[in-house]
């Protein structure tokens, strides 16, 4: 355990700019620091470092960040080990703290999860000694045409037969670390027996590369069901992680696009042959978090498909979850492999180059969303035409990112003889000039985000904070605790720079909200005059709370007429104004 307050001193000591210039040269741009992305593959500079606010930002990905987020992003570092990192640029060495008996359940949950990753590791390392001892096994992957040393790289191993073998590593097999791991499971009994039995390993990495799980494929063709995950853990969310990203993640970068395919082998025998960039989800469909996760690596995703019905099910299943992930200048296509192929045996049969030649020309997203809407439908009748546009609605309202909005927009109008103007009314759409980000812009300047204001300055410059607002801030709409909570810590630490005042709301107030905080600290602008930003919100906001509820009173009024309001509130309302004409 490092204490809290070393890591605050230090991350006030340290500068962010030092720390990513080391791995990622920045430049001088104004008041910030630019240069490409290191977390998406781009031509011009979209990462920006703020030396005021002691964050990172990308504008193309959305990537962002601390100095210590960075070691970690970037470098693949635990928590631990980025601080570890920073404490020796700034010269200072880490003290450890005492363990306090007042935080038990924190160490104790902080042991499990310690002790998950390391079973989960020491049964990786008896897989791969069991599968050299394995001629069966052996055989087993030679016959699918895998190399050794490809084996090797993704630390492919072998579960052999037998109910308890794990007992041979884990003296204490009746832990229930093990059980909770999904190495072992108990039955209705009380007996504990080996999840994993006679099965080829793959080992599921996290993005820093540590075991969280392991798929399992049977070798005998009669035994079921052919594969076998490791159930959800505290580590391990199958909707969250894709196989094979971790290995890729280099390859992914630096070839600008990543490969997305349905299977364990898939991946393994498409890195056999020299195609590192792709991965898998986990025997699900692809997620928005898959599609997000992917998105913060590269702006070109092609989802490959098997060719018979239930490729085509996936493929349209990933098409409506990569809805709500879309950005302008995301690349997403769509390739389906002959009948009878997978990318494993395609690969085999054709090699690389044909794969490479196939994925170049594999259908864009909205093309690929139009001929799916079109495949059943004539578009000869009136009916059709609108069951045709009936099927397009959900999708358009969708879709957010303006620019890809408007082409598919077009499109379906067309097929459905209607003009653009009468889609956008029938169907109710938002004009796409005006995508709903700046709906929420324009919200800032609604009366409740002055409180975001007031958080937002005190939070670039903390000294400016005074103990009498303590007496006057009211109120319990999250925003209300975050006002407060910022107030608080600002007094505290009125020398610490945002990324560290941020980190001290953490747990305190609603992670969206502080999400939402954060994105607009990202966005504020350095050249404004934060003590005059702060004394005018400061001032309307006091008002707004000293004139009491009237404000609010107000506002729900302007939203439902007088007479739907209670006697009580009516009577309120007109206390309110009175004192308002004052
Ligand atoms: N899968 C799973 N559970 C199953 C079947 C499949 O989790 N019972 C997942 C696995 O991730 C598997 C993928 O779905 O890799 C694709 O399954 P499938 O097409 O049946 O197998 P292949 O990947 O072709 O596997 P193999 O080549 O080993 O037969
Ligand atoms: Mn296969």
């Amino acid at each position: 355990m490092i204490p809290e307050t070393f890591i605050q001193d230090l991350l006030n000591r340290i500068d962010i700019v030092n720390v990513i210039d080391k791995s990622v040269p920045l430049k001088k741009v104004g008041a910030n620091y630019a240069a490409c992305c290191p977390f998406h593959n781009e031509k011009s500079p979209s990462f920006t470092v703020s030396a005021t606010k002691q964050f990172y930002h990308c504008f193309g990905c959305g990537a962002h960040g601390t100095a210590v987020g960075f070691l970690m992003e970037y470098h693949g570092l635990s928590f631990v080990e980025g601080i570890q990192e920073l404490a020796k640029m700034a010269g200072m060495i880490v003290p450890q703290e005492e363990r306090s008996t007042n935080s038990e359940s924190y160490q104790a949950a902080k042991l499990t999860v310690v002790g998950l990753q390391e079973s989960l590791q020491q049964a990786t390392e008896y897989y791969k000694a069991e599968l050299k001892q394995s001629q069966r096994a052996i055989d087993y992957l030679k016959g699918r045409g895998l190399s050794g040393k490809i084996a090797a790289k993704f630390q492919i191993g072998y579960a052999p037969a037998g109910w308890q073998n794990l007992q041979a590593i884990f003296r204490q097999y009746d832990n229930e670390v093990l059980t909770t791991a999904g190495l072992v499971i108990t039955n209705e009994k009380g007996k504990r027996y080996d999840r994993f039995r006679d099965r080829i390993m793959f080992p599921i990495h996290d993005q820093k590369g540590q075991v969280i799980g392991f798929g399992g494929r049977v070798i005998n063709p009669e035994d079921t069901p052919k594969y076998y995950n490791s159930p959800e853990t505290p580590l391990f969310q199958k909707g969250h992680e894709l196989y094979g990203l971790f290995l890729a993640r280099r390859a992914i970068r630096d070839g600008g696009r990543a490969l997305v395919v349905e299977g364990y082998m898939d991946v393994v025998a498409l890195a056999q042959y020299d195609i590192h960039y792709a991965v898998a989800a986990l025997g699900t469909a692809t997620t928005p978090f898959h599609i997000a996760k992917l998105m913060r690596q590269t702006d070109e995703i092609v989802f490959c498909f098997d060719g018979d019905n239930a490729g085509r099910t996936a493929a349209w299943r990933a098409a409506m979850n990569a809805l709500p992930a879309l950005i302008d200048g995301l690349k997403l296509t769509f390739m389906f492999l002959p009948q009878g192929h997978d990318p494993d045996s395609y690969v085999r049969e054709f090699g690389k180059e044909n794969l490479e030649a196939e994925m170049k020309m594999a259908t864009p997203l909205s093309a690929y969303i139009i001929d799916h809407l079109c495949e059943d439908n004539a578009l000869q009748s009136q009916e059709d035409k609108v069951k045709f546009l009936n099927d397009a609605e959900p999708i358009l309202h969708q879709m957010q990112a303006p620019r890809l909005s408007i082409m598919l927009r077009k499109r379906v109008s067309e097929l459905a003889g209607v003009t653009g103007q009468e889609l956008q009314d029938v169907m109710r759409l938002s004009s796409p000039n005006k995508p709903p980000t700046r709906a929420s812009q324009k919200q800032l300047r609604t009366p409740q985000s002055i409180k975001k204001r007031f958080a937002l300055s005190l939070l670039m410059k903390p000294s400016l904070a005074n103990a009498d607002d303590l007496t006057w801030l009211q109120g319990n709409a999250e925003e209300d605790y975050l006002v407060r909570n910022v107030l608080e810590i600002a007094l505290q630490q009125p020398q610490s720079n945002p990324a560290v005042l941020l980190r001290g709301l953490e747990n305190k107030i609603d992670e969206r909200l502080l999400r939402e905080v954060q994105r607009d600290l990202h966005m504020l602008d350095e050249s404004l005059d934060i003590a005059l930003e702060f004394n005018g919100a400061r001032t309307q906001l006091r008002d707004m709370m000293q004139s009491g509820s009237s404000a609010i009173l107000l506002n729900r009024a302007n939203e439902k007429p007088i007479s739907a309001l209670t006697e009580h509130e009516r009577e309120q309302l007109v206390n309110a104004v009175k004192k308002l004409k004052r």
